[in-house]
């Protein structure tokens, strides 16, 4: 059972035992009328989706996989690109509280613990007949043995030592972050408040850095900020760069 506060963002949360995509699925509940504040959670995804068109592979059982949908009316569309940053944050501060685990972000939004990814967001734009909204999505390696990982740079929960594995704790608690974050984002419109919160737990600001670009060419330098749309400026040896949406390797 969910324990989540009424009151709060959450409208209602379903948890299905398997699916092809939970943001799939959540984007096509939106076009068909689905309110702001709708989570859709399940054990298996059978055609997960990652970022920059990968795909996202975990086993049943073992993991989470969970989206959120949003329609952040009152915000100006320009700010929604903090979207994906703002889950980030509500990822690791909620893995830190009711895991304890040491969790970063290495920008834009993924959940590493000890340079190695713990969890992977998705945010996705989704056009609906009352207007835009988006679907966030979350997949989270829960109990994953060494032997499971999709690839050797992931981790688990469960392999970083975590204090608790249990999926209900870890959804609650994800979503009780998220709504706190997501609710003060939403009512101001200081995105520099909210760039320093999430500077303080993005582990890439200050290393050196390789910015694989979607078209097959790279870009190393020195990570220095985020600017104020959440893009991240790296310095390189041609002048400093500014980065929307990339795939970043932290070098040292
Ligand atoms: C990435 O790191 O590339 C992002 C992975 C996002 C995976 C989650 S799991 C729940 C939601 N549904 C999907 O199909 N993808 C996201």
């Amino acid at each position: 059972e969910l324990l989540v506060k009424p009151g709060s963002l959450w409208r209602r949360v379903d948890v299905v035992a398997s699916t092809g995509s939970t943001n799939a699925d959540l984007a096509q509940k939106a076009r068909h009328g689905a309110e702001s504040g709708s989570v859709l959670v399940t054990g298996f995804q059978s055609a997960g989706r990652g970022r920059l068109g990968r795909s996202w592979v975990a086993p049943a059982e073992s993991s989470i996989a969970l989206s959120l949908l949003v329609r952040p009316d009152q915000v100006a569309s320009w700010r929604w690109t903090w979207l994906p940053l703002l889950t980030g944050l509500a990822v690791v501060e909620g893995l830190r509280r009711a895991a304890d685990v040491p969790a970063m972000l290495k920008w834009p939004n993924d959940v590493l613990v000890r340079e190695r990814k713990l969890a992977g967001i998705l945010a996705e734009r989704v056009e609906t007949p009352s207007g835009p909204a988006c679907v966030v999505g979350i997949g989270l390696n829960v109990s994953l043995a060494e032997d499971e990982l999709p690839v050797p740079t992931a981790t688990s929960l469960q392999l970083a030592g975590a204090a608790t594995t249990n999926r209900n704790t870890l959804i609650a608690t994800i979503l009780r972050a998220f709504a706190l974050i997501y609710q003060q984002w939403e009512s101001s419109d200081d995105d520099a408040a909210f760039g320093a919160a999430y500077i303080a737990r993005c582990a890439t600001i200050g290393r050196q850095v390789k910015v694989v670009l979607a078209a097959d060419s790279e870009v190393t330098g020195t990570a220095e900020a985020i600017d104020g749309d959440g893009r991240l400026v790296v310095r390189t040896a041609a002048g400093r760069r500014t980065f929307g949406a990339a795939d970043i390797v932290h070098l040292r």
